[in-house]
């Protein structure tokens, strides 16, 4: 990616994240949950079709030499875009890496997410293997409870009070849900108000958890127009380079449900929680309407 786009990614969320910086040249802790937008490599260890093993994936990856890590992209994610805007050159390892877990890593977080995965535990299941947003939680409690025969009991709750919690999740079961059914297979289909409210509600279903195993710091990123990419604009049959509007309403209802919900848990859980929700939609819409304010690699 145009080094001018790592420079405008979620403003808030990166100020946000200064703002929990103990110290200017001290790293910070963050645990990392999700899909494929923030996999770092989980996916290697599992018996998936969705891989990013191979190349061309990582050939713009610096710190791997242009070798594939299994991000799914030609770069860094947009996790990994953040932490090195704060000066951070190491990215928390991937939990399914032999050594994610060790003392001398641990410091550093923990990446859980997995390519294909979604809120719901039976998304991507076409795709054979990934680890779902509960699982991935149910990982953190066993890094958690490392953690606790590590530094004691105390020591952990102040160190996970201060590390950053990062859920990038949902564009899978969305994705899942407007796929036409497999006839074999075929369920009838949830209306899409209800697939909303149960997406919101096994989300914070998730976040509740980990708000009692010691989470208190939450970015939760919202699903970006996927009606406008290629896949569903085919699938959806939409007009010549449109994008599929009820792809995208469908998302917006989605993100607005979840929004709301954010709010209220920031006013349910006290001040010592906060939860911050990344508008990913409207800053993936800026970058399409507007690319050539972003650098010439999204104008072809
Ligand atoms: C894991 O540990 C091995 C041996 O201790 C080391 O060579 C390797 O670089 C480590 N991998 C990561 C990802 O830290
Ligand atoms: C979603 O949450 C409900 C409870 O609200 C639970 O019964 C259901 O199993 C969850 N579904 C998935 C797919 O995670
Ligand atoms: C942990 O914190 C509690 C409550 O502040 C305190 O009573 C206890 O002594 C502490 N335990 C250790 C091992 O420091």
């Amino acid at each position: 990616m145009a080094s001018s786009v790592a420079a405008s990614p979620p403003l808030c969320v990166l100020l946000f994240l200064l703002s929990l910086r103990p110290h200017p040249t001290a790293s910070y802790t963050s645990f990392v949950f999700g899909d494929s937008l923030v996999d770092t490599g989980n996916n290697n260890y599992l018996f998936t079709i969705s891989k990013a093993d191979s190349p061309p994936y990582g050939i713009d990856f610096a710190p791997s030499g242009g070798q594939p890590t299994g991000r799914f992209t030609n770069g860094r994610t947009i996790f990994d875009v953040i932490v090195q805007g704060l000066g951070d050159s190491s990215f928390p390892p991937p939990y399914l890496a032999p050594n994610a877990s060790s003392s001398s890593t641990i410091f550093v977080g923990v990446n859980y997410a997995s390519g294909a995965s979604g809120i719901l535990d039976e998304t991507g299941s076409l795709f054979i293997e990934r680890i779902p947003l509960g699982k991935q939680v149910q990982y953190f409690e066993e890094t958690r409870d490392y953690l606790v025969g590590t530094l004691g009991e105390n020591a952990t709750g102040k160190f996970l009070r201060n590390a950053v919690f990062a859920i990038i999740a949902g564009s899978n079961d969305i994705l899942n849900y407007l796929e036409p059914s497999i006839p074999l297979f075929e369920k009838t289909k949830l209306p899409p108000v209800a697939l909303q409210d149960m997406m919101v509600s096994n989300l914070t279903l998730h976040l509740k958890h980990l708000h009692e195993l010691g989470a208190r710091k939450f970015v939760v990123v919202g699903v970006g127009p996927l009606g406008c990419i290629p896949y569903i604009r085919v699938i959806k049959l939409a007009a010549d380079g449109r994008c599929s509007s009820a792809a995208n309403q469908l998302i917006q209802g989605y993100n607005m449900k979840l929004s709301r919900r954010i709010q209220e848990l920031n006013e349910e859980m006290g001040p010592e929680t906060v939860f911050v929700y990344a508008n990913s939609y409207d800053i993936v819409r800026e970058l399409m309407q507007n690319y050539l304010r972003y650098g010439k690699c999204f104008s072809t």
